[in-house]
């Protein structure tokens, strides 16, 4: 794991997501890159993947989901929060993302698949709630 906890503080030195980011943009830009990163932790390994893919695999869904967690939290800043169950929402992405990340350092693959399916339910929820359209 030492290659995505470099990568991991690499990421945080240059300042993790600008607080300014309009909020499509952090979602097209960043929420959405990483969760599929994520869920590649959780999913069956792509066919014929060696031990170098799978490392590398890993080593991103780690990088992932410490952005996701950072996403998540902020959310709930005053610059993208709203009113109603927005930031609960915004804390259901953390915290998945939270366990995600402390599943993927340990490689498990069935808890990393659980936390995937928290951090789906806090997406579609919220989009649900929030987009015009999409009902729920
Ligand atoms: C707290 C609320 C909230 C959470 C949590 C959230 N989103 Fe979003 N997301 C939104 C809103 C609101 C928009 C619409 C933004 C706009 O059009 O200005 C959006 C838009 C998007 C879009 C672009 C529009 C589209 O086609 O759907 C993508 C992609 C996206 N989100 C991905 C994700 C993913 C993946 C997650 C979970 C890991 C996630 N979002 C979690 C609120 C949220």
């Amino acid at each position: 794991m030492k290659r995505a906890a470099v990568a991991i503080g690499l990421w945080a030195l240059a300042g993790g997501v600008a607080a300014a980011t309009p909020l499509l943009e952090l979602m097209k830009q960043e929420v959405d890159p990483a969760a599929n990163a994520f869920w590649a932790a959780g999913n069956d390994p792509p066919e014929g993947e060696g031990p170098q893919a799978a490392d590398a695999r890993w080593a991103a869904a780690a990088v992932a989901a410490a952005k996701l967690e950072a996403d998540g939290r902020l959310l709930t800043r005053p610059e993208h929060s709203r009113p109603g169950e927005w930031d609960a929402y915004a804390e259901m992405m953390e915290e998945a993302a939270a366990a995600g990340r402390i599943a993927i350092g340990k490689r498990d693959v069935e808890a990393a698949f659980e936390a995937g399916g928290r951090l789906y339910e806090a997406c579609a929820g919220c989009h649900a709630r929030y987009i015009p359209g999409r009902g729920g």
